[in-house]
Parts: structure tokens; sequence; C-alpha cells
């Protein structure tokens, strides 16, 4: 086990010493950002840790309703709902949209916020191969009667590889099927993809009332909590047929003022998200050009996959060089979408400089 003792950042301190940090999901290094943490400090002192209550109480407070705002102007959406973890999220909406759907689809890979959302939907549901929009033709036509409503769930990146779902294929496909819904869980596109880094749907250039996504707060954006941003009809449905936001405490007031602030400076400093990508792209063309097999998107995920034995020890070795990666394992209980024989995850950030890149492609390079 490691412990990190300093906000995640492009050099984190773990185990006492100041390393390179490609781990986790702090893209933007916003947990440490001065604004973020003084926008906390503020409202805690203001406002305490929360309200004590539900927001069916009152428990709602400036600062929660001050994000919902926040959110729905960075997602150009009429508003937004927030509650305490982006992984509710994939419940939330199949509680709320369940009068609009009979049977679920959903990639076989998606992570567990997705499959305990299912868990929880009381619908049937069918799993499909892993971002495979002919397998979905084939499970839908198998599987869906006649006058029921599909919908499909799945992550909208995901998390381990990088990937991103051809949500366009998977409209293809529904088209010819009336009622048709697509969710994706955007835990790792909020703030990183698309032009003004509203996720998945906004990069692949995909639109319409029965897309819905939701988002979380705690990993790009530096803050805390989940978040799903739609038309006020979707957002009072959502609370009025999902009970989670409401019969359970807000996010914290510390946490819902940073990602309030955090959502802002996102939105005011895109050249931000334009340093992120070009780090990503930067990095991705050198890991190609050591013949890794890596995509070309501006997902901020590196994985390299593979059984080779330098692979599995590369994690401990970069580290006595003050290099922090992640690796994780396939099969059983591991994570999702790790690729058969594991992988080695490398998260880019906008604040990473060259130099930091570049050592460690060369580290790795000698190692593998
Ligand atoms: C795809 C995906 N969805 C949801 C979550 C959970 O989000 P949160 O940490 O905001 O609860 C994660 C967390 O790692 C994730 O990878």
């Amino acid at each position: 086990m490691h412990v990190m003792e300093s906000p995640p950042g492009a050099t984190a301190v773990i185990d006492g010493r100041e390393v390179d940090y490609f781990c986790g999901c702090g893209y933007f290094c916003l947990h440490g950002h001065p604004e973020i943490i003084d926008a906390a400090c503020k409202a805690v002192r203001q406002f305490g840790m929360g309200s004590a209550t539900s927001r069916s109480g009152y428990g709602d407070n400036p600062v929660l309703l001050e994000v919902e705002r926040n959110a729905a102007k960075f997602f150009a959406t009429e508003s937004a709902l927030y509650y305490v973890s982006g992984y509710l999220g994939n419940t939330i909406l199949l509680q709320g949209l369940r009068d609009s759907y009979d049977v679920i689809f959903y990639d076989n890979e998606s992570h567990y916020s997705v499959l305990d959302g299912i868990a929880l939907a009381d619908k049937p549901a069918i799993a499909f191969a892993h971002r495979d929009a002919n397998d979905l033709t084939r499970q839908v036509a198998r599987h869906l009667k006649p006058t029921q409503r599909p919908l499909l769930i799945s992550d909208g990146v995901f998390p381990i590889s990088g990937e991103i779902p051809p949500i366009p294929d998977y409209v293809d496909v529904f088209e010819q099927y009336d009622g048709s819904t697509i969710c994706v869980d955007d835990a790792h596109a909020t703030g990183v993809i698309g032009e003004m880094g509203r996720g998945c749907f906004e990069y692949l250039g995909a639109s319409g009332t029965r897309l819905f996504s939701s988002g979380t707060l705690s990993k790009a954006l530096g803050g805390h909590g989940g978040i799903i941003p739609g038309s006020a009809d979707l957002i009072e449905r959502l609370k009025s047929r999902s009970k989670i936001p409401f019969a359970s405490s807000s996010p914290p007031t510390p946490a819902a003022a940073a990602s309030a602030r955090a959502l802002e400076i996102l939105q005011e400093t895109p050249v931000l998200r334009k340093k992120l990508w070009d780090n990503t792209l930067y990095a991705k063309s050198r890991f190609r050009a050591l013949g890794f097999d890596v995509n070309d998107t501006p997902v901020p995920i590196i994985c390299l996959a593979g059984t080779d034995a330098d692979l599995k020890t590369l994690p401990d070795r970069l580290l006595d060089k003050d290099i922090a990666i992640s690796r994780f394992y396939s099969g059983g209980d591991a994570y999702s979408s790790v690729p058969e024989g594991g992988a080695v995850r490398i998260a880019i950030f906008s604040s990473h400089t060259k130099q930091q890149i570049d050592r460690l492609v060369e580290e790795i390079a000698r190692i593998v």
C-alpha cells in the first residue's frame, strides 16, 4: 500500500518522496488549485460541513444550487442534478427513466457503477460485446419483443483502456426501434473530451433528446460528487423517481464549493483543455514510436497492454526512479475494461512538462 501525502498533481508526494505522478484522474491538477481550496474553506466556514438533512427538507443550501447552476452553464443545458457520488449516476438515470424503457442493453466491459445501476433497475438486461455495434444489433434483434423499448448504457470513456464507445453506430442500430434511449457514464469524459469538455456525446457529435449522460466532479474537475446535466423536465423526473438524491445527504459543503469553482475555472480557461490534449497526443505519439499499440484520441489515458513480464514489474521499477504509474490485473474481480493479460495505465495531466513525459517514455523504453 502506498500513501499520497499531497494533492494529486504533475508531481505528488507518495510515501514521503516527491514523484512524477501519472496515475488517477486529476487530469487538470485542480484538486490542489488555490482558488478551489479557498472556495472550499470559505464555504465550510459559512455553511458548515453540510445541512444534516436531505434536499427534500431544508437541506438545500446556496452552494449546492450554485453547483447545479454552474454545471448547467458548463454543459449548456437547462438544468443539472448534483448528488453525492459519480458512482450513483447510472443508478439515478436508470431509476429516473424507468417508465421510458423495457430492456437494458449494456457493454460487457461496463464499469461496476453501470452494473450496480442495472442490478437495482429491476428490468431485463442483456450484455453485448465490448464496443461492438454488430453484436448490439444481434442482441437487440434476439431479445427485444415487438413494442418493447430498448435502453443502452455504457461507459463514455472506459477507465483503464481509455477507449470511447462507437455511440453514432449505436444510434444507427437503435434508429429502427421506437422509444430507444442511450445513457453514458462520462466519469472519465467530463471536462476532458469534446470542444467544451462536455464529454463523449460532444466529442462524437452525437445529439438527441434521448441521449443522457452522468458525470463526476471528483476526477478532472477537482471537486467531488456526481452530476447529470439535462432539461428541467429530466431533472424533475430523476428527482421524483430516484430516491438517491433526495433521501441521502448531499455532497459536503466544502466539496460542493470546490466543485462550483472548478466548473467555472474549467469553463473560463479553455487553454487547460488544449494543454491536456497537446500533452496527451505528444505522449501517445512517443509511445507509438516505441511500438506500443496506443490510440490517437485526446483521452488522457494511455493503456499499455500485454503479458510481458517487464510490464508487470514496470510500476515498481519506475517508482525506484520516482515516477508513479498504475498496474491493473485482468480476469476474476479485476477492474473493468482491463485488457486480457493486464495493463499498465498512464494518466496524462495538463501540467505535466514535456521533460516529465520524455523522462517517463525514456525510462519505460530502457525497461521494456
Ligand atoms: C467509469 C466510472 N464511473 C463512475 C466512477 C465513480 O465516480 P465517483 O468517483 O465520482 O464516485 C468511476 C470511478 O472511478 C468510473 O471509473
